[in-house]
Protein backbone atom coordinates (compact mmCIF):
# COMPACT_ATOMS: atom_id res chain seq x y z
CA UNK A 1 0.00 0.00 0.00
CA UNK A 2 2.06 3.06 -0.89
CA UNK A 3 -0.51 5.43 -0.45
CA UNK A 4 0.99 7.52 -3.26
CA UNK A 5 -2.47 8.91 -4.70
CA UNK A 6 -2.99 10.69 -1.01
CA UNK A 7 0.87 11.72 -1.12
CA UNK A 8 0.51 13.53 -4.82
CA UNK A 9 -2.81 15.41 -3.62
CA UNK A 10 -0.88 16.89 -0.58
CA UNK A 11 2.26 17.96 -3.17
CA UNK A 12 -0.40 19.52 -5.15
CA UNK A 13 -2.04 21.47 -2.14
CA UNK A 14 1.54 22.41 -1.05
CA UNK A 15 2.73 24.31 -4.72
CA UNK A 16 -0.93 25.42 -5.18
CA UNK A 17 -1.53 23.03 -8.24
CA UNK A 18 -5.45 22.48 -8.97
CA UNK A 19 -4.37 19.23 -11.44
CA UNK A 20 -6.09 16.20 -11.32
CA UNK A 21 -4.31 15.03 -14.26
CA UNK A 22 -2.65 11.18 -13.49
CA UNK A 23 0.83 12.71 -14.20
CA UNK A 24 2.71 15.79 -13.19
CA UNK A 25 2.11 18.55 -15.64
CA UNK A 26 4.80 20.62 -16.77
CA UNK A 27 3.81 23.72 -14.39
CA UNK A 28 4.45 21.52 -11.60
CA UNK A 29 7.45 19.64 -13.24
CA UNK A 30 9.06 23.48 -13.24
CA UNK A 31 8.46 23.87 -9.38
CA UNK A 32 9.25 20.18 -8.44
CA UNK A 33 12.41 19.44 -10.73
CA UNK A 34 14.80 22.12 -9.05
CA UNK A 35 13.68 21.31 -5.55
CA UNK A 36 14.54 18.04 -6.33
CA UNK A 37 17.68 18.37 -8.09
CA UNK A 38 18.59 20.88 -4.64
CA UNK A 39 17.35 18.04 -2.51
CA UNK A 40 19.60 16.06 -4.38
CA UNK A 41 22.92 17.66 -4.02
CA UNK A 42 21.79 19.11 -0.57
CA UNK A 43 21.79 15.45 1.04
CA UNK A 44 23.63 13.44 -1.22
CA UNK A 45 26.38 15.27 -3.01
CA UNK A 46 27.66 18.89 -1.43
CA UNK A 47 25.04 17.75 1.37
CA UNK A 48 24.92 21.14 2.31
CA UNK A 49 21.55 20.71 3.66
CA UNK A 50 22.21 18.55 6.24
CA UNK A 51 22.27 20.04 9.87
CA UNK A 52 19.65 22.18 8.58
CA UNK A 53 15.55 22.53 8.97
CA UNK A 54 15.01 21.66 5.56
CA UNK A 55 11.49 21.00 5.90
CA UNK A 56 10.79 24.34 6.68
CA UNK A 57 10.79 25.13 2.73
CA UNK A 58 7.34 24.07 1.71
CA UNK A 59 9.17 23.16 -2.08
CA UNK A 60 11.68 21.14 -0.95
CA UNK A 61 9.10 19.47 1.70
CA UNK A 62 6.46 18.82 -1.43
CA UNK A 63 9.96 17.46 -3.44
CA UNK A 64 10.69 15.22 -0.58
CA UNK A 65 7.55 13.82 -0.87
CA UNK A 66 6.78 13.57 -4.09
CA UNK A 67 9.85 11.80 -4.83
CA UNK A 68 11.77 10.63 -2.01
CA UNK A 69 8.98 9.76 0.56
CA UNK A 70 8.03 6.56 -1.86
CA UNK A 71 11.62 5.23 -1.81
CA UNK A 72 12.09 5.55 1.88
CA UNK A 73 8.43 4.36 2.76
CA UNK A 74 9.78 1.30 0.16
CA UNK A 75 12.89 1.08 2.37
CA UNK A 76 10.77 0.36 5.06
CA UNK A 77 8.71 -2.13 3.69
CA UNK A 78 11.51 -4.18 2.54
CA UNK A 79 13.14 -4.30 6.22
CA UNK A 80 10.38 -4.84 8.24
CA UNK A 81 9.94 -8.10 5.83
CA UNK A 82 13.09 -9.23 6.55
CA UNK A 83 13.18 -8.37 9.81
CA UNK A 84 10.10 -10.65 10.19
CA UNK A 85 8.43 -9.13 12.75
CA UNK A 86 4.74 -7.68 13.10
CA UNK A 87 4.52 -4.64 15.44
CA UNK A 88 2.40 -3.83 17.77
CA UNK A 89 3.99 -0.64 19.46
CA UNK A 90 6.65 0.86 17.36
CA UNK A 91 8.58 4.01 17.74
CA UNK A 92 10.06 6.09 14.47
CA UNK A 93 13.12 8.23 15.06
CA UNK A 94 13.92 11.57 12.83
CA UNK A 95 10.51 10.24 11.18
CA UNK A 96 10.38 13.45 8.85
CA UNK A 97 6.96 13.05 6.61
CA UNK A 98 6.19 9.60 7.99
CA UNK A 99 7.56 7.08 5.94
CA UNK A 100 8.59 4.77 8.04
CA UNK A 101 6.18 5.73 10.29
CA UNK A 102 3.27 4.63 7.98
CA UNK A 103 4.81 1.36 7.07
CA UNK A 104 5.34 0.43 10.48
CA UNK A 105 1.37 1.12 10.70
CA UNK A 106 0.49 -0.89 7.30
CA UNK A 107 3.01 -3.84 8.95
CA UNK A 108 0.25 -4.02 11.65
CA UNK A 109 1.54 -1.73 14.95
CA UNK A 110 -1.47 -0.07 16.39
CA UNK A 111 0.73 2.51 17.89
CA UNK A 112 3.30 4.51 16.57
CA UNK A 113 5.56 7.40 18.02
CA UNK A 114 7.14 9.05 15.73
CA UNK A 115 10.06 11.75 16.49
CA UNK A 116 11.77 14.75 14.44
CA UNK A 117 13.17 17.90 15.66
CA UNK A 118 11.30 19.64 12.44
CA UNK A 119 8.45 20.81 13.48
CA UNK A 120 7.34 21.46 10.36
CA UNK A 121 7.94 18.12 8.97
CA UNK A 122 5.81 16.88 11.94
CA UNK A 123 2.68 19.23 11.23
CA UNK A 124 2.88 18.04 7.99
CA UNK A 125 3.24 14.26 8.67
CA UNK A 126 0.22 15.17 11.27
CA UNK A 127 -1.57 16.43 8.35
CA UNK A 128 -1.13 13.63 5.99
CA UNK A 129 -1.30 10.88 8.43
CA UNK A 130 -3.47 11.92 11.02
CA UNK A 131 -3.03 11.46 15.11
CA UNK A 132 -5.18 8.34 15.24
CA UNK A 133 -2.33 5.88 15.59
CA UNK A 134 0.26 7.97 15.20
CA UNK A 135 2.02 10.27 18.23
CA UNK A 136 4.36 13.02 16.10
CA UNK A 137 6.33 14.02 18.58
CA UNK A 138 9.05 16.85 18.53
CA UNK A 139 12.36 15.79 19.75
CA UNK A 140 16.46 15.72 19.24
CA UNK A 141 16.80 12.03 18.51
CA UNK A 142 20.58 12.15 20.23
CA UNK A 143 18.66 12.98 23.62
CA UNK A 144 16.88 10.97 26.14
CA UNK A 145 14.45 8.59 23.84
CA UNK A 146 10.77 8.50 24.58
CA UNK A 147 9.30 6.65 27.71
CA UNK A 148 8.04 3.21 26.90
CA UNK A 149 9.20 0.24 25.40
CA UNK A 150 9.22 -1.07 21.59
CA UNK A 151 8.68 -4.03 19.53
CA UNK A 152 10.21 -2.22 16.79
CA UNK A 153 12.42 0.82 16.26
CA UNK A 154 13.30 2.40 13.11
CA UNK A 155 15.80 5.22 12.50
CA UNK A 156 15.34 5.57 8.80
CA UNK A 157 18.17 7.65 6.61
CA UNK A 158 18.45 9.90 10.06
CA UNK A 159 21.69 8.83 11.65
CA UNK A 160 24.10 10.36 9.31
CA UNK A 161 22.07 14.04 10.00
CA UNK A 162 23.51 13.83 13.91
CA UNK A 163 27.18 14.93 13.03
CA UNK A 164 28.33 12.39 15.78
CA UNK A 165 31.32 10.59 16.07
CA UNK A 166 31.18 6.65 15.68
CA UNK A 167 31.21 5.99 19.09
CA UNK A 168 28.75 8.54 19.99
CA UNK A 169 26.11 6.75 17.55
CA UNK A 170 26.90 2.92 18.97
CA UNK A 171 25.88 4.62 22.67
CA UNK A 172 22.67 6.00 20.99
CA UNK A 173 21.99 2.45 19.75
CA UNK A 174 22.82 1.11 23.46
CA UNK A 175 19.88 3.92 24.39
CA UNK A 176 17.54 2.62 21.79
CA UNK A 177 18.42 -1.26 22.32
CA UNK A 178 17.40 -0.93 26.14
CA UNK A 179 14.33 -0.04 25.14
CA UNK A 180 13.20 -2.75 22.91
CA UNK A 181 10.66 -5.51 24.18
CA UNK A 182 12.10 -8.93 24.04
CA UNK A 183 12.23 -10.29 20.50
CA UNK A 184 12.07 -6.81 19.39
CA UNK A 185 13.99 -5.11 16.22
CA UNK A 186 16.13 -1.96 15.76
CA UNK A 187 16.43 -0.93 12.19
CA UNK A 188 18.60 1.34 11.15
CA UNK A 189 18.74 2.68 7.38
CA UNK A 190 20.92 4.82 5.69
CA UNK A 191 21.68 6.15 2.10
CA UNK A 192 23.69 3.76 0.20
CA UNK A 193 26.53 6.40 0.10
CA UNK A 194 29.77 5.56 0.20
CA UNK A 195 30.77 7.51 3.21
CA UNK A 196 27.55 6.86 4.99
CA UNK A 197 27.50 2.92 4.36
CA UNK A 198 31.38 3.01 6.02
CA UNK A 199 30.28 4.84 8.98
CA UNK A 200 27.32 2.16 9.45
CA UNK A 201 30.20 -0.14 9.09
CA UNK A 202 32.37 1.28 11.68
CA UNK A 203 29.39 1.49 14.05
CA UNK A 204 28.33 -1.92 13.07
CA UNK A 205 31.88 -3.05 14.67
CA UNK A 206 31.56 -1.40 17.82
CA UNK A 207 28.37 -3.51 18.60
CA UNK A 208 28.81 -6.48 17.32
CA UNK A 209 30.20 -8.40 20.02
CA UNK A 210 26.95 -6.92 22.12
CA UNK A 211 24.03 -7.42 20.12
CA UNK A 212 22.78 -10.12 17.67
CA UNK A 213 22.78 -8.81 14.24
CA UNK A 214 19.65 -10.32 12.61
CA UNK A 215 20.54 -8.81 8.75
CA UNK A 216 22.54 -8.18 6.71
CA UNK A 217 25.70 -9.37 8.75
CA UNK A 218 26.76 -13.06 9.04
CA UNK A 219 29.59 -12.95 9.76
CA UNK A 220 30.32 -11.41 13.26
CA UNK A 221 33.86 -10.02 12.98
CA UNK A 222 35.41 -6.88 11.96
CA UNK A 223 33.46 -6.12 8.70
CA UNK A 224 35.37 -7.04 5.39
CA UNK A 225 34.47 -4.09 3.46
CA UNK A 226 36.10 -1.59 5.68
CA UNK A 227 39.56 -3.05 4.50
CA UNK A 228 39.29 -0.82 1.20
CA UNK A 229 38.86 2.50 2.01
CA UNK A 230 36.60 2.42 -1.85
CA UNK A 231 34.39 -0.47 -0.54
CA UNK A 232 30.94 -0.38 0.85
CA UNK A 233 28.64 -2.99 1.85
CA UNK A 234 24.65 -2.17 0.48
CA UNK A 235 21.21 -4.02 -0.59
CA UNK A 236 20.02 -3.42 -3.69
CA UNK A 237 16.10 -4.44 -4.36
CA UNK A 238 14.17 -4.19 -7.60
CA UNK A 239 11.39 -1.95 -7.56
CA UNK A 240 8.59 -0.67 -9.84
CA UNK A 241 7.61 3.18 -8.74
CA UNK A 242 4.13 4.61 -9.13
CA UNK A 243 4.31 5.96 -12.75
CA UNK A 244 4.79 9.89 -11.21
CA UNK A 245 7.64 8.74 -9.47
CA UNK A 246 9.44 7.02 -12.55
CA UNK A 247 8.25 10.32 -14.70
CA UNK A 248 9.80 12.87 -11.70
CA UNK A 249 12.70 10.89 -11.66
CA UNK A 250 13.74 10.72 -15.32
CA UNK A 251 13.05 14.68 -15.70
CA UNK A 252 15.43 15.31 -12.33
CA UNK A 253 17.65 12.63 -14.12
CA UNK A 254 18.15 9.78 -10.94
CA UNK A 255 17.49 6.04 -10.72
CA UNK A 256 14.69 4.81 -9.45
CA UNK A 257 14.10 1.21 -10.17
CA UNK A 258 15.84 -0.24 -7.08
CA UNK A 259 15.61 0.18 -3.65
CA UNK A 260 18.73 1.24 -2.37
CA UNK A 261 20.23 1.87 1.02
CA UNK A 262 22.73 0.09 3.86
CA UNK A 263 20.52 -0.92 7.08
CA UNK A 264 21.20 -2.94 10.55
CA UNK A 265 18.84 -5.09 12.03
CA UNK A 266 19.65 -5.44 15.58
CA UNK A 267 17.84 -7.68 18.11
CA UNK A 268 18.58 -8.66 21.85
CA UNK A 269 19.23 -12.07 21.22
CA UNK A 270 23.07 -13.49 21.87
CA UNK A 271 25.32 -12.51 19.21
CA UNK A 272 26.22 -14.64 16.55
CA UNK A 273 29.19 -16.48 16.51
CA UNK A 274 28.51 -18.74 13.16
CA UNK A 275 31.81 -20.04 11.72
CA UNK A 276 30.52 -22.33 9.10
CA UNK A 277 29.60 -21.63 5.57
CA UNK A 278 26.58 -19.79 5.84
CA UNK A 279 26.69 -16.44 3.75
CA UNK A 280 25.07 -13.44 1.95
CA UNK A 281 25.79 -12.78 -1.55
CA UNK A 282 27.01 -8.87 -1.24
CA UNK A 283 27.75 -8.57 -4.60
CA UNK A 284 26.22 -8.60 -8.33
CA UNK A 285 27.30 -11.33 -10.50
CA UNK A 286 30.79 -11.71 -11.76
CA UNK A 287 31.01 -14.25 -14.00
CA UNK A 288 33.91 -14.44 -16.77
CA UNK A 289 35.15 -16.94 -18.60
CA UNK A 290 32.93 -19.84 -17.97
CA UNK A 291 32.84 -18.92 -14.30
CA UNK A 292 30.19 -17.95 -12.53
CA UNK A 293 31.29 -15.95 -9.05
CA UNK A 294 29.95 -14.06 -6.63
CA UNK A 295 31.35 -12.32 -3.59
CA UNK A 296 29.88 -13.78 -0.38
CA UNK A 297 29.77 -12.40 3.29
CA UNK A 298 29.87 -14.74 6.09
CA UNK A 299 30.78 -17.37 8.68
CA UNK A 300 33.99 -17.32 6.94
CA UNK A 301 34.63 -13.48 6.25
CA UNK A 302 34.11 -12.19 2.90
CA UNK A 303 35.13 -14.01 -0.22
CA UNK A 304 34.79 -14.68 -3.61
CA UNK A 305 32.56 -18.23 -4.36
CA UNK A 306 33.45 -19.41 -7.90
CA UNK A 307 31.31 -22.56 -9.63
CA UNK A 308 32.56 -23.40 -13.10
CA UNK A 309 29.28 -22.94 -15.08
CA UNK A 310 30.16 -26.61 -16.70
CA UNK A 311 29.31 -27.46 -12.95
CA UNK A 312 25.98 -25.67 -12.27
CA UNK A 313 24.78 -26.96 -15.66
CA UNK A 314 24.92 -30.91 -14.89
CA UNK A 315 24.85 -30.91 -11.17
CA UNK A 316 20.87 -29.35 -9.69
CA UNK A 317 22.52 -28.88 -6.59
CA UNK A 318 24.80 -26.04 -8.19
CA UNK A 319 21.93 -24.22 -10.23
CA UNK A 320 21.00 -21.83 -8.23
CA UNK A 321 24.57 -20.33 -8.66
CA UNK A 322 23.10 -19.00 -11.86
CA UNK A 323 20.83 -16.61 -10.46
CA UNK A 324 22.23 -15.48 -6.96
CA UNK A 325 20.56 -11.85 -6.01
CA UNK A 326 22.59 -9.43 -4.03
CA UNK A 327 21.44 -10.36 -0.34
CA UNK A 328 20.48 -13.96 -1.06
CA UNK A 329 21.47 -16.00 1.99
CA UNK A 330 23.18 -19.58 1.06
CA UNK A 331 24.88 -22.43 2.40
CA UNK A 332 28.05 -24.02 0.52
CA UNK A 333 30.23 -26.24 -0.18
CA UNK A 334 32.44 -28.19 -0.33
CA UNK A 335 35.04 -25.84 -1.91
CA UNK A 336 38.91 -25.64 -3.26
CA UNK A 337 40.87 -22.24 -2.25
CA UNK A 338 42.45 -21.06 -5.87
CA UNK A 339 43.49 -18.01 -7.27
CA UNK A 340 40.12 -16.52 -8.00
CA UNK A 341 38.58 -17.25 -4.99
CA UNK A 342 36.60 -20.26 -3.20
CA UNK A 343 36.34 -22.85 -6.46
CA UNK A 344 33.43 -25.25 -6.10
CA UNK A 345 33.35 -28.88 -6.68
CA UNK A 346 31.71 -31.03 -9.69
CA UNK A 347 29.71 -32.83 -6.92
CA UNK A 348 29.22 -29.75 -4.33
CA UNK A 349 25.82 -27.98 -3.21
CA UNK A 350 24.79 -24.09 -2.89
CA UNK A 351 21.52 -24.23 -1.10
CA UNK A 352 19.21 -20.60 -0.88
CA UNK A 353 18.28 -20.18 2.99
CA UNK A 354 16.37 -16.85 2.62
CA UNK A 355 16.01 -14.45 -0.69
CA UNK A 356 17.13 -11.38 -0.53
CA UNK A 357 14.18 -9.77 0.72
CA UNK A 358 13.49 -12.62 3.44
C1 LIG B 1 16.41 12.42 5.31
S1 LIG B 1 15.18 12.72 6.50
C2 LIG B 1 14.52 11.10 6.69
C3 LIG B 1 13.08 11.11 7.06
C4 LIG B 1 12.41 9.73 7.05
N1 LIG B 1 12.90 8.90 8.13
C5 LIG B 1 12.65 9.07 5.71
O1 LIG B 1 13.45 8.13 5.62
O2 LIG B 1 12.03 9.53 4.72
C6 LIG B 1 16.09 12.90 8.02
C7 LIG B 1 15.22 13.38 9.15
O3 LIG B 1 16.00 13.37 10.34
C8 LIG B 1 15.62 14.51 11.10
N2 LIG B 1 16.70 14.81 12.04
C9 LIG B 1 17.98 15.12 11.77
N3 LIG B 1 18.66 15.31 12.92
C10 LIG B 1 17.77 15.12 13.93
C11 LIG B 1 17.87 15.17 15.35
N4 LIG B 1 19.01 15.47 15.96
N5 LIG B 1 16.76 14.91 16.09
C12 LIG B 1 15.59 14.61 15.47
N6 LIG B 1 15.45 14.55 14.12
C13 LIG B 1 16.52 14.79 13.36
C14 LIG B 1 15.41 15.58 10.05
O4 LIG B 1 14.62 16.64 10.56
C15 LIG B 1 14.70 14.78 8.97
O5 LIG B 1 13.32 14.81 9.15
Amino acid sequence: MLHYEHVVRHVRQLIGSTSTEPFWTHAELRVLVPACEDLSDGLTQDRELIGQDYFADKELLAAYLALYWPATYQQAMVTLKIANITPTKALDLGCGLGSFAVALSDAGAERVVAADRSAMALNEAEKLWGSGKFMWEHRDIDGRPPKGRYDVITVGNALNELDLEDAEIAGLIERWMAILNDGGRLILVEPALRDTTRTLHRVRDLIVENYRIEAPCIWAGVCPALENSKDWCHGAWPWTPPDMVEQLAAAVGVARDTTKMAYLILSNDEPRTETGRIARVVSEPRHTKGRLRYFVCGGEGRLPLVCPEKFAKKNDDLAPMKHLPKGTVIEYGPTQTKGDGEVLLKDSHVTVLAAADQ
